[in-house]
């Protein structure tokens, strides 16, 4: 397998400062591609492509087209072309359903579904011109409850918005996939880590193959679906979930022991 998948091709990864974004610019990087690295989190996305060969790093908060713009044409003017873009970028309310305040309600739909519409809107005439590729990080809380409503239903509708611009696009070109991941080990568990120090160990007899997750995992999938290998791959959304949803032992267990 050639190690440069990626040559030449121009990769824009929101939330690009850390975790499996940060990873995935490596990644890319690595096989080839020239990255773009957009985040909230300018200096954090700024040392991250200090260590890349060609990468460029832009401060935009995805809920805003006027930064998305402002960032492609960056990316415009420095290499001319965008073959890829990977909505990866998220936040996640830990709110329960019936406090959630509306700010934060709204926070994770704008960066968790819109902020991936208007960048694949405003990227659409890039994406199409190189034939290229949509990759939206969803989740394993899109498909079944885990809680966190606003941000799962974001992730739902993500789900949604991946098919839509698979069928739509795919005439032209564009392929448009998503990946659901069930829990990686990255900063996004730093606040939850602080409340129970213990709450990652927890998780780990609910996977069936024994360990969490980890970026890699994410990347390499990421890096399958939008290369060359998934041309006749479109519309559909990857689980990378260690198990997670192909069923549950400890139940079945519970029920095996009643019988
Ligand atoms: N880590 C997990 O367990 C897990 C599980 C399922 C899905 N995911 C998904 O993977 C993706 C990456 O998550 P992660 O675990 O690497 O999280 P992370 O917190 O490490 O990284 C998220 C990045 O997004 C950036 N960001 C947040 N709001 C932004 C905004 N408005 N505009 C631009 N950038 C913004 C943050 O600054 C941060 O750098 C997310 O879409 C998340 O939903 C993660």
């Amino acid at each position: 397998m050639s190690r440069e998948r990626f040559a030449e091709q121009v990769v824009l990864i929101t939330g690009a400062a850390s975790g499996i974004g940060a990873h995935l610019a490596e990644r890319f990087a690595t096989e080839g591609a020239r990255v773009a690295l957009l985040d909230v989190d300018e200096a954090g996305a700024t040392a991250m492509a200090q260590r890349l060969p060609d990468a460029l790093a832009v401060g935009v908060d995805v809920s805003s087209r006027a930064a998305i713009r402002e960032a492609l044409d960056l990316v415009r003017e420095r290499w001319g072309r965008l073959d890829i873009v990977v909505n990866n970028a998220a936040t996640c309310s830990d709110t329960p359903f019936d406090r959630i305040p509306d700010h934060e309600w709204e926070r994770d739909l704008a960066v968790d579904l819109s902020g991936p519409y208007r960048l694949v809107q405003e990227a659409l005439p890039d994406l199409l011109r190189a034939r290229g590729n949509v990759l939206n990080i969803v989740s394993v809380n899109g498909l079944t409850h885990f809680g966190n409503e606003s941000y799962s239903v974001s992730k739902a509708g993500l789900m949604a918005l991946t098919r839509s611009l698979a069928v739509t696009y795919g005439p032209q070109g564009l392929r448009a996939n998503a990946i659901a991941p069930a829990t990686i080990v990255t900063p996004i568990w730093d606040d939850r880590l602080e409340r129970d120090p213990h709450v990652l160990d927890a998780a780990t007899k609910w996977y069936p193959l024994g360990r969490l997750g980890q970026p890699d995992d994410v990347a390499h999938a990421a890096l399958f679906l939008c290369s060359a290998e998934a041309s006749w791959i479109t519309g559909t959304t990857l689980v990378v979930d260690g198990g997670l949803l192909a069923g549950n032992a400890l139940l079945a267990d519970d029920i095996m022991a009643q019988g």
